[in-house]
């Protein structure tokens, strides 16, 4: 057993957990030489042997308990023919979704269109020791229609707050249809091996306060529930990025075992306002990994460990690591929480 999974099931007292946000990626320099072995990103996403060697890489480099399967969240649009694609310097795009198509990416196979995810997770569960966390994931319904809306990443995504606002029977029905694909997604990973599951909802902060409910707690609730209705049990992390207050009413509704806090949040608040029966992980700002040397940093990690010492806590970063983290401060990190905890 794991300290994630130990810590879920509040069995014994334990040190705490440590892995990081993106940590598969563009920071580690052996990342870009496994990458240049697939011909595009989807290829990289959909060849089992890179997926496997990625997400084992940032275990060389540091002591953690967790890897999380390297994949990318816009593979599901992918799997929906958005003809997704992911252009060096430009980000990922795909084919802006108009309204009366919402009915034409019904009845896909995601597990299908996904096998090499669910083998890799296979071989990576039989590789790594039981003391590493396997955790898979997906993008929350909201986040990934903002992308399919928008056809790209956006600075206010308009196009979809103007669907959510017009008569939104369309929109309600891909984040329906999106629910569907995103349990079938996680329904495999928990199959195949994933210990955890985590949900990103990298744009929740661009819902309307007033859906907030209906576009990133009720999804969350209905996945978790149609989970269980499949017989995983396994604890979920949710992620509503930037969602300041609202992650008080998330805490308590959407069903989540864990609410992950970007760096924003200020812990003692949580602490006083999200529900204390579920775990939190968060929330070093990745940006003070950067800094060639950053004077503040082991006061911060001391100060994070200090406020949520008698809390079922996860120690991670606020949002993905940079590619400009720089690996030595990552490693200081880690030090810094073994020594505290002696
Ligand atoms: O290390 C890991 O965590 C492994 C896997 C992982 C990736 N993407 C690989 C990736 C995970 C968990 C994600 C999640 C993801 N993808 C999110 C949610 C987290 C967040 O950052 O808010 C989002 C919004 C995406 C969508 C996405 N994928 C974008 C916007 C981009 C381009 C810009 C960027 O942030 O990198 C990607 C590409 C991507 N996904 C890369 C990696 C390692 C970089 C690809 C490359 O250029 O090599």
């Amino acid at each position: 057993m794991n300290k994630i999974n130990n810590l879920f099931k509040n069995k014994v007292y334990q040190k705490t957990p440590i892995w990081f946000l993106r940590q598969a990626g563009r920071h580690i320099p052996e990342y870009y030489s496994i990458r240049s072995r697939a011909k595009n990103f989807i290829d990289f996403c959909l060849n089992e042997e890179l997926i496997v060697e990625s997400t084992k890489l940032p275990l060389k480099y540091y002591d953690l308990d967790a890897a999380i399967v390297f994949s990318d969240i816009l593979m599901i649009p992918w799997a929906m023919n958005r003809n997704v694609k992911f252009t060096k310097n430009v980000g990922p795009t795909m084919d802006p979704m108009l309204p009366d198509e919402s009915k034409i990416i019904k009845n896909i196979n995601i597990p299908l269109l996904l096998k090499p995810l669910e083998n890799s997770i296979k071989t990576l569960r039989r590789d790594l020791p039981p003391s590493v966390c396997l955790i898979g994931f997906s993008g929350a319904p909201w986040t990934l229609a903002c992308y399919m809306i928008e056809g790209q990443s956006s600075k206010d995504f308009i196009n979809t707050r103007k669907a959510v606002w017009g008569s939104n029977i369309w929109f309600r029905e891909l984040i329906e249809t999106l629910v569907i694909y995103i349990t079938d997604k996680l329904e495999i990973q928990a199959k195949a091996g994933a210990d955890v599951l985590m949900i990103f909802d990298s744009w929740s902060h661009m819902i309307p306060n007033n859906f907030f409910k209906d576009f990133a707690i009720d999804p969350i609730a209905k996945i978790i529930s149609l989970l269980k209705s499949r017989n995983i049990n396994i604890p979920v992390i949710g992620f509503p990025f930037k969602s300041g207050g609202s992650l008080i009413k998330y805490s308590y509704e959407s069903n989540v075992d864990c609410v992950a806090l970007d760096w924003t949040v200020n812990l003692s608040w949580a602490l006083e306002s999200i529900n204390p029966s579920i775990a939190i992980q968060g929330n070093l700002d990745p940006a003070s990994l950067i800094p060639k040397h950053n004077p503040f940093l082991r006061e911060n990690v001391e100060s994070i460990l200090k406020k949520m010492k008698d809390r079922k806590f996860i120690f991670n970063v606020g949002h993905g690591l940079t590619p400009e983290s720089r690996i030595d401060s990552v490693k200081q990190v880690i030090e810094i929480i073994k020594e505290f905890e002696i």
